[in-house]
């Protein structure tokens, strides 16, 4: 419980539209332990970003945290003023996302960028700060650090500069970091250096991470726990060999059908018949039902809680005793 980094509660964010409250995420719960690597898998429209975007208080509006509660070490981080949520994701959340310019000014040199970010954060001089960059540029294994340290982002390729943005995500020290398909747009022949780089980086740092991904094989090679998100709502969540090799929810099934290896991250998700329903058309009972090969009357009436089953909790009313009857 002490080791508990990430806490978040039935977490709630609509957006405000001209056709009414659209309700993105629904009742989200999930903690993120010490040196914990939770992946974040689900169709495109899920609510994986989303979710990451309310962690570290960067939902625009029209949307808003509606409900719910998030906590950093047990502190409330979800109704903080804007400047303290500022300090925080400074210090204590570390971002990385798909486009690493979206981390990366393309104005500054990197060891610039990394530098003011230890020194915002530590006493340390611009001498020692310098320093320390150019250790943390030597750890995601940025050849000839000492040069590359003076390089503007565009000098760096693709893979090397997001391994620049997990060095400036780490530079603050931070207690978890969000990361949202951070290998997405690499070569996939550097996806599985940069997953591995950021999985023992964090091991050794005991930085929590959230990972979302549309990539099962990068799952498979960082998780420790994978939560199955559908519709704004965690489907199933649980330790990595029970929710990818033996997945309970119908819809997690479905996902986990093939797996691809990191070798061969070609195949994505999405295998089930049908789509996800709109926000606006989202069904009563689970909202999974109408592509549910499983589903029976119950599902189109009452909306499945997640419940403990072996050692995952799964939203599907299959796992309830009560059955139909309920
Ligand atoms: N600014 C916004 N206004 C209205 N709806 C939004 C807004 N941002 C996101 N949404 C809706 O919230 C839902 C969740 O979106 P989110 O971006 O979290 O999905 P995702 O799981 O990250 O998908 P992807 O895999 O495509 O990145 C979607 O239905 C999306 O349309
Ligand atoms: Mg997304």
């Amino acid at each position: 419980m002490s080791d508990t980094v990430l806490s978040v509660r039935d977490l709630r964010v609509v957006f405000e539209t001209r056709r009414g409250t659209l309700t993105a995420i629904d009742g989200v719960s999930f903690d993120i332990a010490r040196g914990e690597i939770l992946g974040v898998v689900g169709e495109s429209g899920a609510g994986k970003s989303v979710t990451g975007s309310a962690v570290i208080g960067l939902i625009d509006p029209p949307g808003r945290i509606a409900g719910g509660e998030i906590r950093l070490r047990g502190e409330r981080i979800d109704n903080l003023t804007p400047e303290k949520m500022r300090r925080v994701r400074g210090r204590r959340i570390g971002m990385i996302f798909q486009d690493p310019l979206t981390s990366l000014d393309p104005l500054y040199r990197v060891g610039e960028q990394i530098v003011e970010t230890i020194r915002t954060h530590t006493d340390l001089s611009a001498k020692a700060a310098r320093a320390r960059a150019i250790d943390l540029l030597t750890e995601v294994g940025i050849p000839a650090p000492e040069r590359r340290i003076d390089g503007y982002p565009h000098e760096f390729s693709g893979g090397m500069r997001q391994r620049v943005v997990i060095a400036l995500a780490l530079a603050a020290e931070p207690e978890l970091i969000i990361a949202d398909e951070p290998t997405t747009a690499l070569d996939v022949s550097v996806q599985a250096q940069v997953i591995t780089l950021l999985k023992r980086l964090c091991r050794e740092r005991g930085t929590a991470v959230m990972l979302v991904t549309h990539d099962m094989g990068v799952i498979a090679e960082a998780a420790d726990r994978v939560a199955v998100m559908y519709s704004g709502r965690v489907a199933e969540i649980g330790p990595v060999e029970s929710v990818v090799r033996a997945p309970h929810h119908p819809y997690a099934r479905g996902l986990m059908g093939a797996i691809p290896t990191l070798s061969d991250t070609a195949e994505r998700l999405t295998q089930i018949p049908g789509a996800m329903p709109r926000l606006t058309a989202i069904p009563p009972g689970c909202a999974f039902n109408p592509r549910c090969p499983n589903v029976f009357g119950r599902c189109r009436a009452e909306r499945p809680e997640p419940l403990p089953v072996d050692r995952t909790r799964v939203a599907c009313h299959l796992y309830d005793e009560r059955g139909e009857a309920a």
